[in-house]
């Protein structure tokens, strides 16, 4: 059970409105006791933050806005002290701009050994005025930027976030560096930003299809720069560096792919340990759809001896009580999450059932999203609000100082802040703690297989061995419950013992 921390809206401890690891460690007593077992930080390295610190000018030093390097190492022997692991973020897709390493590509020039380590390409048209290809950032406009001397370079990202060159073996070495100086300093492992675009198809192909598709391709293979190949051989290494340092390294990657097949390929028993199951994220609150996503990440990791991972919220997408359009919902969807065979991964504040803040007034807005599609997407801030810890009204906690936190708390966070929660065993902070100390408990969650049960439309029911069940209505109709079982827990109140429609429970057999 992973808990994934966006470190700049967790917590803050000098008052300036801004998350840190200090505050982190100040809170890691309630991570503790929401019963998870690690913890995930994004990036918190030295960087201009033009994308919330997923823009790294230096890998192996915190940045003054997140604390100073000894709040690194007091951090993991905390968590460690606690009982919880760390997973760090490590950022390989791109640097920053800033990067030692892409101010030299710039001030070296075309041609250069410097400018080999990003991708920089002369134009297509007359005097190279076009982007050498078709090709989009997912942030919004082309990913292509030209520099001063004519030459372009690409980023699929924000234009401050240049691309490394994988096929260059400093940028391998580089990386595998990187994974020893962090394992090194006690860090349990590591979660790899956009696992699935290191590779560029070194042919520079057009992409041909309209702008839409290109930055959300429905289907990925032959893609020239997504999910190629060759990444493998990249993670086959990573994995022999973590076993440098024992059997208890681990990564687990964000590949955005389309099939469950595919992403088997980044968790085979020589690559990666774990990747996020966004079809799981992505799918519809229905019965029938999320039987297919859970049948289907079961048997395509099955097939290489890979646990399973759920997710239903990160610091990029909306977040699932939004998404699903009710509390009720999301309280349904933890309890059928955490009942699943393998891993889980929650995001901050889903425990306290935040919605996304979705009247952010613009100039605030901090995403590169919303600069780059010309103010047509508002981008990931709604998800990326400061959490509301106690009292009425904002800061709620968050921060000591009188600054204002970096995005504005709804006024009405008053009764969703984690003090509010802690008492109420009704609230969603009792039903996960209630859920987490359960799955920490049962001999038959966790890893382990699941086996369907005959229900009707709408309805998910499953039991796992030994005497576990855990039934989920999605239909409009309450679901009476066979008289052999006992309630573990519920999602909500029942109807006259039958869970009720966007109603979970868990069952014993008596
Ligand atoms: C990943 C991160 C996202 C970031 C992007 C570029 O998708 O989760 O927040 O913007 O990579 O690094």
């Amino acid at each position: 059970m992973v808990y994934e921390v966006y470190v700049r809206s967790f917590a803050d401890s000098n008052g300036d409105g801004t998350g840190d690891l200090a505050g982190l460690r100040s809170r890691l007593g309630y991570l503790a006791e929401l019963g998870i077992d690690a913890v995930w930080t994004t990036p918190w390295y030295r960087s201009p933050m033009v994308d919330g610190g997923y823009d790294v000018e230096d890998h192996r030093e915190a940045d003054p806005l997140f604390g100073s390097d000894h709040d690194v190492p007091e951090l993991v022997a905390e968590a460690h002290r606690l009982g919880l692991r760390v997973l760090i973020d490590v950022v390989p897709n791109h640097t920053s701009d800033r990067h030692r390493w892409f101010r030299a590509a710039l001030a070296a020039g075309p041609g250069s050994p410097e400018r080999a380590r990003y991708h920089f390409r002369p134009g297509r048209g007359r005097g190279g005025e076009l982007p050498p290809t078709d090709w989009r950032s997912v942030f919004g406009g082309p990913a292509w930027t030209r520099a001063a001397d004519g030459e372009w370079f690409l980023h699929l990202f924000a234009p401050e976030q240049p691309d490394l060159n994988w096929d260059h073996p400093e940028v391998r070495a580089e990386f595998e560096d990187l994974l020893r100086f962090w394992f090194a300093r006690g860090v349990d492992g590591v979660r790899i930003d956009v696992a699935h675009g290191l590779l560029k198809d070194p042919a520079f192909p057009d992409l041909g299809a309209d702008e839409e598709e290109i930055a959300q391709p429905p289907d990925r293979s032959g893609h020239p720069h997504w999910d190629l190949d060759g990444v493998h051989d990249i993670y086959r290494a990573w994995r022999k560096v973590a076993g440098e340092f024992g059997p208890d390294r681990v990564f687990v990657a964000e590949a955005w792919v389309d099939r469950p097949d595919r992403l088997a390929r980044y968790v085979r028993p020589d690559e990666l340990h774990t990747a996020f199951n966004f079809d799981f994220l992505r799918c519809d609150w229905d019965a029938a759809a999320l039987r297919e996503v859970i049948d289907r990440t079961l048997e395509a990791l099955g097939a290489v001896g890979a646990p399973a991972t759920w997710v239903l919220s990160n610091h990029d997408v909306v977040r699932h009580v939004t998404r699903f359009g009710d509390p009720r919902r999301a309280r349904a969807a933890a309890l059928l999450m955490l009942a699943l065979p393998g891993g889980a991964y929650l995001y901050q504040g889903e425990e306290l059932g935040l919605e996304e803040v979705e009247d952010l007034p613009e100039e605030v807005l901090a995403d590169p999203t919303w600069e780059r599609s010309g103010h047509t997407r508002r981008g990931r801030d709604g998800c990326r609000v400061p959490l509301p810890w106690s009292g009425s009204a904002p800061p709620f906690g968050f921060t000591a100082g009188d600054a204002p936190t970096w995005l504005p708390q709804p006024a009405h966070w008053a009764e969703l802040t984690a003090e509010a929660q802690a008492a109420d065993p009704g609230s969603m902070l009792g039903l996960y703690r209630a859920a987490l100390a359960t799955r920490r408990e049962h001999p038959a969650l966790g890893d382990g297989t699941l086996t369907w049960r005959p229900a009707p439309d709408g309805v998910l029911s499953f039991t796992r061995e030994p005497g576990f069940g855990c039934v989920v209505n999605l239909s409009a109709e309450p679901y009476e419950l066979p008289g052999d079982v006992r309630v573990l827990l519920a999602s909500g109140p029942l109807d006259d013992g039958r869970v009720p429609p966007d109603g979970a429970v868990w069952l014993a057999r008596s």
